[in-house]
C-alpha cells in the first residue's frame, strides 16, 4: 500500500497509456475503422492526437520516475501533480469512449417489426426465396408463421427459444399475391415478382437515420411510394448507410420501424455502409439486415447474389474505399460473373462508389476513386456488366466507363452533398442537393433507369443497353 501511495503519479500515467493503447487495439480491430481512419480526416486527427497523448504520458511518466529517485524537491512535486491531471482523461475517456462505441452494456437484440427479405437461395419456379424476419430482445419460442396463398397455406413454428426469429419462405411461384402472417396477426400480403415478364425494383442508399442533418421525413415519404401496389415494385435493394452510427441501437429501431412501411410487403435485401458496420456495428447490420440462415451456402453475410430469371444482383462488401473488398470476394465476384450468361442483366450493387464526380472533404476525394476503379472495376468491363448501382456520395449522378453504366443513387435522406467541384469525365447526368432513389424497370431487352426525387417526380430517365 505504502510503495502504491509512493509511486501514484507513474502507475496513473501508465494505467493511462495502456487504456489508450488498449482502447486503440480494440477499435482498430472493429471492421470498419481502418477505412474510417483513411478516408475520414477529421477522425484521422483524433486518433493521431490521442495516440500521441498516450506516448507523452508513457514518457512523462518514466521521466517522473527517474527524476524522483535523484531528489524530491517542490518542483519534482508539481510535476507529479501536472502528470496526474494529464493522466485523468486517459483514465476516463478511453472506457467511457469503449462502452459507448462497444454496445457492451446495450442489449444484443432490440425488438424489430418483421421484414420481407429477399433470399440468395432460388426455389424450384425461378423466383427467390423470402424470409419473414423479425428480432425480440428477450429469447422466445413458440412464434408461428402462417403463409401462402389462394390454393393453400403452410404454417411454420419455432421450437427452440431465440431472439432471431427467420422463417424462410421457399418455392415462390412467380407473379402470385400471397400473405404471411405472424401468430394470430393480421395478414400482410406481398407479390412476388415475374420472371419472364416486366420486374421493377428500387435502389437507395445513404438514409441516415440518427443524424441531425437527416430529412427522415423525406425518406418516409419515399418509402411509402416503394410501398405503394399502384408503382408495382417488386423488389428493392437499400444500399447502406442506413443509420448514422451503427453502434446505437436507438437508430436501428428508428430506421427499422420506419422501414417497415415497404420491407414488410416488398422484398427487400441491403448491402453494408461504412456507417452501418462503424465499431460494434458490424453486429447490428448483421443481426438486422443479414441474418444467419438467410442464404443457405454463402461465403459471407457480407456479399451475395440474387437471381430472378435472366436477372442477377451481385451485392459486394465496399464501404468506405476497397479496404473491405477482400481476395476471397474478389475470387467470389469473379467466379459469380463467369457463371452469367452474356445475354442475361448483370447488375453490381455496392454502398462504395468507383465512378462519381464530388468534392475534396477531409483530406479525401470523394469522386473517382482510383483504389475501387483499379481494384475493381476492371471486373466489370471484362465480364460486360451491365449495369453497377452505389451510393456514399450524396448525390445522383449516371456515368458510363468502358461500356459499363455507373449509377450513383441519391440521398435517401442523408444530406445532400455540396455541389461538385470535380466533375468525372464518365459522367453524363448529375444532380447534387437532391433527395432521389432509383426506379428501374427490366422488361426483356429493355431497362429503363429513372432518378425520382421525394415527391416521385422523375429527375432523369434514361435507357440501359445489355452489355452483349
Ligand atoms: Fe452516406
Ligand atoms: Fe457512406
Amino acid at each position: 500500500m505504502t510503495y502504491i501511495k509512493k509511486h501514484v503519479p507513474e502507475i496513473i500515467a501508465l494505467i493511462g497509456a495502456v487504456f489508450i493503447i488498449a482502447f486503440f487495439i480494440w477499435a482498430f480491430s472493429q471492421h470498419a475503422t481502418i477505412g474510417l481512419f483513411r478516408v475520414n480526416g477529421f477522425f484521422k486527427m483524433v486518433f493521431i492526437a490521442f495516440g500521441i497523448f498516450g506516448l507523452v504520458l508513457l514518457i512523462l511518466g518514466l521521466s517522473y520516475l527517474c527524476i524522483k529517485t535523484r531528489k524530491n524537491t517542490a518542483g519534482v512535486r508539481w510535476f507529479s501533480v501536472l502528470i496526474i491531471i494529464l493522466a485523468l482523461p486517459a483514465i476516463i475517456i478511453p472506457p467511457v469512449a469503449f462502452s459507448y462505441l462497444s454496445g457492451i452494456f446495450s442489449p444484443a437484440f432490440i425488438d424489430t417489426p418483421p421484414q420481407l427479405l429477399l433470399s440468395g437461395n432460388t426455389g424450384d419456379y425461378g423466383v427467390p426465396d423470402m424470409a419473414v424476419y423479425f428480432t425480440t430482445a428477450e429469447a422466445v419460442s413458440g412464434y408461428t408463421l402462417t403463409w401462402g396463398d389462394n390454393n393453400g397455406t403452410t404454417t411454420l413454428t419455432e421450437d427452440n427459444k431465440t431472439k432471431q426469429h427467420l422463417f424462410i419462405l421457399s418455392n415462390l411461384k412467380p407473379d402470385i399475391r400471397y400473405f404471411y402472417r405472424v401468430n394470430d396477426e393480421a395478414g400482410t400480403y406481398f407479390s412476388t415478382p415475374s420472371i419472364e415478364g416486366q420486374l421493377r425494383f428500387a435502389i437507395a442508399s445513404d438514409a441516415h437515420y440518427g443524424s441531425a442533418n437527416s430529412r427522415n421525413d423525406l425518406t418516409s415519404y419515399m418509402l411509402a411510394e416503394i410501398a405503394d401496389p399502384d408503382n408495382g415494385f417488386d423488389m428493392f435493394f437499400f444500399i447502406g448507410d442506413l443509420v448514422e452510427y451503427g453502434f446505437n441501437d436507438n437508430e436501428w429501431d428508428e430506421a427499422l420501424r420506419s422501414f417497415n412501411t415497404a420491407a414488410s410487403t416488398i422484398p427487400i435485401r441491403y448491402a453494408a455502409g461504412n456507417h452501418d458496420t462503424l465499431f460494434s456495428g458490424l453486429n447490428n447490420y448483421l443481426n438486422y439486415c443479414a441474418p444467419q440462415g438467410l442464404d443457405s451456402n454463402a461465403e459471407s453475410r457480407l456479399w451475395y447474389r440474387i437471381d430472378v430469371g435472366n436477372v442477377h444482383f451481385l451485392v459486394l462488401d465496399v464501404e468506405w474505399s476497397a479496404e473491405t473488398y477482400t481476395g476471397a470476394q474478389a475470387e467470389w465476384l469473379e467466379q459469380q460473373l463467369k457463371s452469367i450468361p452474356q445475354e442475361d442483366w448483370t447488375i453490381v450493387l455496392s454502398h462504395g462508389f468507383y465512378y462519381a464526380s464530388g468534392i475534396y472533404s477531409h483530406g479525401w476525394k470523394w469522386y473517382d476513386n482510383q483504389e475501387t476503379i483499379n481494384s475493381i472495376t476492371p471486373l466489370f468491363d471484362e465480364y460486360k456488366v451491365d449495369l453497377v448501382c452505389s451510393g456514399h456520395v450524396h448525390n445522383a449522378e449516371l456515368l458510363e466507363e468502358n461500356g459499363v453504366k455507373y449509377a450513383v443513387c441519391g440521398a435517401f435522406g442523408g444530406l445532400p452533398d455540396p455541389e461538385r467541384t470535380y466533375t468525372s469525365p464518365a459522367s453524363i447526368w448529375y444532380a447534387s442537393g437532391q433527395y432521389a432513389f432509383l426506379d428501374i424497370v427490366l422488361d426483356g431487352e429493355q431497362c429503363t433507369l429513372t432518378f425520382r426525387n421525394s415527391d416521385f417526380e422523375a429527375l432523369y430517365t434514361a435507357t440501359i443497353n445489355n452489355n452483349q
